[in-house]
């Protein structure tokens, strides 16, 4: 429990104002910076702090996840992703942020057996689909099919049962790839297609997406070893938007289900998990490298909103570490397709090349983020632009329902409420006319 390696630090902050001098408690986690508790500074001065986009504020304890943005680390309980993708699978990440240690291979196959019997949605739900249009956006149909979830599992939506929180969690990562898939069959017009519980968690999720009753779908060993690694790369981010989102929606005592619609929602934006399907649409725009200088100036350009997309983190300051792997897994799934020279990933490399020369990305240590390789290997793989960030919201359930499983056993935990500094009218009377 992340309480038990918060320590008060032997330094204390003192903060001066026009009449006194307060002392605030310095707290000590086990890695990275500390933090000025600040928890009383309100009952005490009368003050509150002011940081928009939270670019100075802890807002929890965490013993999941860990990020040295200037270093490009990132450990989920204490192991580096990079060891991680290379040595083991989704499902044991799913187990390890869940339970903090990794599975052994009986606690494993137990854990993989409980998801497996949660893949199938109720047949009610894919009435839902039939009220969408076909050219619905994806990430419209997983916030509604997510959020609807608690209409149909009523025995895991007592938030104060353990048991009931375990069920919870396990049906989301067991449903999650189910729904997504269905969303891209409906997009296209097939057929859903069930889960094979006889199958590994992506190749269960690719037989899904892509297989057609009309023949055998085999599987790729390349494609279902990429897809693992993706969903890897993505499950946790420490308290990054849309799993503050989660945990501020859990604050209030929601069912889990609506938590993680709730993060589903807010992962979509553009500056978030939706920059995957943003960056290869960029990248489709760019379309050759001579174009590439252009793209470059309008991102520097302070009065151009364009961005480069994939491009800046709000923690890491260095290269992304998911970032390299991301690559390498776009270099093997393009080199098995024997499409090592599509034009998209030479504009990417070009463009990574020359943003990392130019002095207003090194200035504002600008570095491609996981999001800028990932379109290219899945719409390599198959899947259409717009499942991108589905694919984001599948893998990132792991983290979210960690999370909120970390939040609600918190003793500490209350509901969040931030306040704000008001600029607006002061009280003034409303005109009898
Ligand atoms: C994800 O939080 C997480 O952990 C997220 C994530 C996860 O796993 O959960 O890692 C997943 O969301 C990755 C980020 C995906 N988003 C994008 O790739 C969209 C493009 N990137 C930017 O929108 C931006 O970099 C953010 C949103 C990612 C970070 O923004 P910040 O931290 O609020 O930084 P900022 O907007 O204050 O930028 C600092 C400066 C600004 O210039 P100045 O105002 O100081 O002059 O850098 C500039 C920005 O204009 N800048 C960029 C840029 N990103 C920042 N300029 C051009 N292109 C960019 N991509």
């Amino acid at each position: 429990m992340a309480s038990s390696e918060v320590k008060t630090s032997t330094s204390t902050a003192h903060l001066t104002l026009s009449n006194k001098t307060i002392e605030l408690p310095v707290l000590q986690g086990s890695l990275g910076p500390e933090a000025i508790d600040v928890s009383k500074l309100y009952s005490q001065t009368g003050m509150f702090t002011y940081d928009p986009g939270f670019t100075s504020t802890a807002s929890t304890e965490s013993a999941i996840t860990y990020i040295d943005g200037d270093n490009g680390v990132l450990l989920h309980r204490g192991y580096p992703i990079e060891q991680l993708a290379e040595r083991s699978s989704f499902v044991d990440i799913c187990y390890l942020l869940l339970n903090g240690t990794l599975p052994t291979q009986a606690e494993k196959g137990d854990f993989f057996q409980r998801i497996t019997r949660h893949t199938m949605v109720h047949d009610q739900v894919n009435r839902f689909f039939t009220g969408f249009r076909r050219d619905a956006h994806p990430m419209a149909i997983m916030v509604a099919s997510v959020g609807a979830l608690s209409a149909f599992y009523h025995d895991s939506t007592d938030i104060t049962d353990p048991e009931q929180r375990l069920l919870a969690s396990i049906r989301m990562i067991a449903k999650m790839p189910t729904l997504a898939a269905m969303a891209h069959k409906y997009s296209v017009g097939q057929p859903f297609v069930y889960p094979q519980n006889g199958l590994d968690y992506a190749s269960n999720f690719l037989r899904m997406c892509f297989a057609v009753p009309a023949e055998e779908y085999r599987v790729s060993p390349v494609f279902s070893k990429a897809l693992d690694r993706i969903l890897m790369l993505h499950a946790d981010h420490e308290q990054n938007a849309s799993t503050s989102t989660v945990r501020l929606a859990g604050s209030s005592g929601a069912n889990p289900f609506a938590c993680i619609a709730a993060g589903i929602a807010c992962l979509w934006g553009p500056a978030h998990g939706g920059a995957n399907e943003a960056a290869l649409k960029m990248l489709e725009e760019i379309g050759t490298p001579d174009r590439i200088p252009l793209f470059i100036e309008k991102a520097k350009d302070k009065n151009d909103p364009f961005r480069l997309m994939g491009f800046g983190h709000r923690v890491y300051k260095n290269y992304d570490p998911r970032a390299r792997i991301m690559q390498q897994t776009a270099h093997e799934v393009l080199n098995a397709l024997g499409a090592s020279d599509d034009p998209l990933l030479e504009v990417a490399r070009e463009l990574e090349h020359a943003a990392l020369k130019d002095g207003y990305f090194i200035e504002k240590k600008l570095y491609p983020n996981v999001d800028f390789y990932s379109g290219i290997t899945l719409r390599a793989m198959g899947f259409p632009t717009s499942m991108f960030t589905v694919l984001f919201a599948v893998a990132r359930t792991a983290g979210w329902v960690a999370q909120w499983n970390e939040m609600i056993k918190d003793p500490k935990q209350k509901i969040g409420r931030p306040r704000q500094l008001y600029v607006g009218e002061p009280a003034r009377t409303l005109p009898l006319s």
